[in-house]
């Protein structure tokens, strides 16, 4: 097994660190130029980006980005899933300037007809009947976090550690020495102690999913297919299985979050892999970059919470907690609509996820040839590398090969040669546009900047 030498890694990384900063002056200058934004940038996460300072945008079409130096990419961070039906894709656009400028009304509080399909268009894909919409994944989370409290009457969230749902409070949080949840390093100001929301298990191991219910406080079981967010951690066989069973066994709810697992196919992976899930939450993608999220509730869900309407004590139209003034507005249905029926499509999924089966084995490929000690993880048409072997089965095993300093080094190595990969992580997604050659100069790039440190 190759081993990583660390003086040859920041000799690297310092000659891609000048080439980067020779090579956008223009984005430069505008991030020192932006002094009245927090942190230079319109949303803090931004900084996220390799470098000092982020490319700043001059357009974008399917999978390709330009930035403002006129420096063209292929683009595979996809706006960290948002963009996964590429950026901008035509019948999203035709949809948004019949809604926006042909017939008039983006925000107006009344329904249009778009949400139907849309919520019909859900249940096809994901199985629950009753469909409610946001603004985003995150708000998706939290109002549906507050509908399962109220269905069950009990006070806590069962999250993985090293979820990411978004920022939601309940899942900012670890298991701590005495088992108890505690908040995650950098949880900015929590508003109460996490152990008083949150119980938290490992994922795959369903002996912690079962201590953690058997206390007989949770509300719901929050969770990807798949975690995501800390490289692409897979279910073992029988895991998903198990979850149903326990929180069945422990009258607790399972609900999926679908935002980013999507990638698994049409049906994301709630239909890929036959999961039963009561509630669901999906954002992002589903209307093609334009803001939006949605969540389904099963019958028995839906049913619970409108016994509590009825009676009174529950508020879903006003001020009870769940809900926004621009949430299920008629742009966001429009998009939603169109970019459902005509972008992400059977044959899409199909398409991205073949290529994402090719970029696989060319990572693959390369950590073989240098005998490299990474893994590579796809789920449908995204994959990710992640800097340890064997693949990890948990989010603290995955989380313990996080390295800061190797991330800086592919991500700035990658964008000096035309290839953009997500900031948080080694993310590679696969949009309609995506190309075979796109995939290929992928797989050239990886063998090269790989090989620079362990050749
Ligand atoms: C699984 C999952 N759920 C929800 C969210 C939140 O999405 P948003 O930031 O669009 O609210 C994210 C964001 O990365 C996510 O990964």
């Amino acid at each position: 097994m190759a081993d990583l030498d660390r003086t040859r890694l920041a000799a690297l990384l310092e000659a891609e660190q000048a080439a980067y900063t020779d090579k956008h002056p223009r984005s430069r200058a505008l991030f020192e130029e932006a002094t009245n934004l927090f942190g230079r940038v319109p949303m803090t996460w931004m900084n996220m980006w390799s470098g000092g300072f982020p490319l700043y945008l001059d357009h974008a079409r399917g999978n390709r980005v330009t930035d403002v130096d006129g420096h063209s990419y292929v683009d595979f961070a996809l706006g960290d899933t948002g963009a996964m039906a590429g950026h901008s894709p035509e019948a999203t656009l035709a949809a948004v300037q019949r809604r926006a400028a042909d017939r008039g009304g983006i925000t107006t509080m009344l329904p249009t007809e778009d949400a139907q399909w849309v919520g019909a268009e859900l249940e096809r894909r994901f199985g629950m009947p009753v469909w409610s919409f946001t603004l985003s994944a995150t708000d998706a989370n939290r109002w549906a976090i507050r509908l399962a409290r109220l269905a069950t009457g009990r006070p806590k969230i069962l999250v993985f550690a090293y979820c990411y749902h978004g920022s939601v409070d309940e899942a900012f949080a670890l298991p701590g020495p005495d088992g108890k949840a505690q908040s995650r390093p950098g949880n900015v100001a929590p508003p109460v102690d996490l152990d008083l929301t949150t119980r938290v298990a490992t994922w795959n191991d369903l002996v912690s999913v079962e201590a953690a219910l058997a206390n007989g406080d949770v509300a719901a079981i929050l969770t990807e297919p798949a975690l995501t967010n800390i490289g692409i951690v897979l279910p073992e066989p029988g895991f998903h299985e198990g979850l149903r069973e326990l929180a069945t066994r422990y009258g607790t709810l399972l609900m999926v979050d679908e935002t980013h697992t999507l990638s698994a196919g049409w049906g994301g992976a709630i239909r890929e892999w036959g999961l039963e899930p009561d509630i669901v939450v999906v954002g992002k993608s589903i209307g093609g970059g334009i803001p939006c999220g949605a969540y389904g509730l099963s019958r028995e869900v839906a049913e619970a919470v409108t016994r509590h309407t009825e009676v009174g004590d529950a508020d879903i139209v006003d001020v009870g907690g769940v809900g926004g003034t621009l949430a299920g507005n008629a742009l966001s249905t429009a998009a939603m609509r169109a970019t459902l029926g005509e972008v992400l499509t059977p044959a899409a999924f199909g398409r991205m996820t073949e290529l994402a089966t090719a970029y696989t084995a060319g990572v693959q490929e390369t950590l073989d040839e240098l005998d490299v000690p990474w893994t590579v993880t796809q789920l449908g048409a995204r994959a990710e590398y992640r800097f340890t072997r064997p693949t990890p089965r948990t989010g603290e095993e995955s989380a313990a090969a996080a390295d800061e300093q190797l991330d800086a080094y592919l991500h700035l190595a990658m964008v000096n040669r035309g290839i953009l990969m997500t900031p948080f992580h080694n993310m590679a997604l696969m949009c309609p546009q995506t190309s075979r050659a796109d995939v290929d100069r992928h797989t050239e790039v990886f063998r090269e900047v790989v090989g620079a440190l362990y050749g």
